[in-house]
């Protein structure tokens, strides 16, 4: 073993949450700010000097060998190991043991968007010799968290997934140091959660946990409504990405999209290649995939566009989520949540959905 760092990244869920945008590419593979969002994350990986990178797969495995390759071009040496059935978050950390190179794994869940510091995160675990350390953030409703109380030298006193009662605002951020034998540790031929199973064991058996707490940006992107916030913020500027350098400002156009002048783009939204916007639109917070339309005098705030789907005149649309080729005609008002599925029809009218359907 040496003192190399590798990477892993887990990008083999399934998306539930994302659906129906998850149906034709993985979360981690879906567009943010113009790049699949494994492309931030990735960067950073190659930005903090670490160049070997596992990818832990299930859901759609090709999707991601065929963007990233060997992942010469973003200077990594980019391995995949596919899960035939989904091992956890816990399973699929344990799966790539063999890849391992160094004594040292910094982990990664693949849909969080964070400006947390990976070297100083990877100095705390070497500096406490620890089994495990945590980067913690802090947030202001936990109770939909992993929450982790630590003591006043910071070592983790327990993970309470999901308490509806939290006893601390700091949180599980989804990065995680682990020493080489905690990883060859885990159970094997079965699903393992790292939440639920593998930290609460290792706290049981007296395992040195550490925990790195900051207050750097951070988002979970698994949700609709922070897909498009964490997107906005890349955009903006507001959230880090090396792969973004001096490219952030009030909307992001890719080449091919064609803007009416009279149309308004605003608050980090995103323009997808070949997307067409008619005049009068106002675009505001949101990501339109690659195709996308939308008519004269519609209004699209806070919502995700996917493939080809086509949004009629005078529409309006917020928090809404449109699946690929999807059509709406005009005057149609979907609010609150609303979801589309891929080339659903929605004829003229004043159609108005105000719940998830
Ligand atoms: P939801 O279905 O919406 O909850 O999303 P998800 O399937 O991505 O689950 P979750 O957000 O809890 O997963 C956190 C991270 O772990 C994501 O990057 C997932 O891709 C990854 N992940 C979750 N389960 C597995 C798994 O069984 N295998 C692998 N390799 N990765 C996983």
């Amino acid at each position: 073993m040496t003192s190399e760092v590798d990477a892993v990244v887990l990008v083999g869920g399934l998306g539930t949450r994302l659906r129906p945008l998850t149906l034709s590419a993985p979360k981690p593979m879906l567009p943010t700010a113009g790049l699949p969002f494994l492309s931030h994350l990735l960067s950073r990986i190659a930005g903090a000097g670490i160049k070997h990178v596992v990818l832990g797969t299930s859901y759609q495995p090709a999707v991601f060998s065929d963007y990233f390759g060997d992942g010469a071009s973003l200077g990594l040496d980019l391995e995949y190991v596919v899960e035939e059935s989904p091992l956890g978050t816990g399973g699929a950390i344990g799966n790539v043991r063999d890849r391992l190179r160094g004594d040292t794994v910094l982990i990664f869940n693949g849909d969080v968007l964070s400006g947390c510091d990976l070297p100083a995160l990877l100095a705390c675990h070497a500096d406490r010799d620890a089994d495990v350390t945590l980067h913690l953030t802090r947030v202001l409703d936990p109770s939909a968290f992993g929450c982790v109380p630590t003591d006043e030298t910071a070592r983790v006193l327990d993970f309470l997934e999901k308490d509806p009662n939290p006893v601390t605002d700091q949180i599980n951020a989804g990065t995680y140091v682990f020493a080489r034998p905690v990883v060859e540790a885990i159970p094997t031929g079965r699903a393992v959660s790292v939440e639920r199973e593998t930290f609460p064991g290792l706290l049981q058996a007296g395992a040195v946990i550490g925990a790195y707490l900051d207050d750097t940006y951070w988002r979970d992107l698994g949700t609709p409504a922070d897909f498009v916030a964490g997107s906005a913020d890349l955009v903006l500027g507001l959230a880090p990405s090396p792969a973004l350098a001096g490219r952030t400002g009030e909307s992001l156009v890719l080449p091919g999209a064609s803007v009416h002048p009279t149309a308004r783009l605003s608050g980090g939204t995103t323009i997808g290649a070949g997307c067409v916007i008619a005049a009068g639109a106002v675009v505001t917070g949101s990501v339109l995939f690659d195709g996308a339309s939308v008519g004269a005098n519609a209004v699209v705030e806070r919502s995700v566009l996917g493939r080809q789907c086509e949004v009629g005149e005078d529409s309006v649309l917020r928090d809404a989520v449109i699946g690929d080729h999807a059509v709406l005609g005009r005057r149609i008002e979907l609010l609150a949540g609303a979801r589309v599925w891929p080339e659903a029809i929605l004829s003229d009218g004043s159609i108005r959905f105000s719940t998830d359907g």
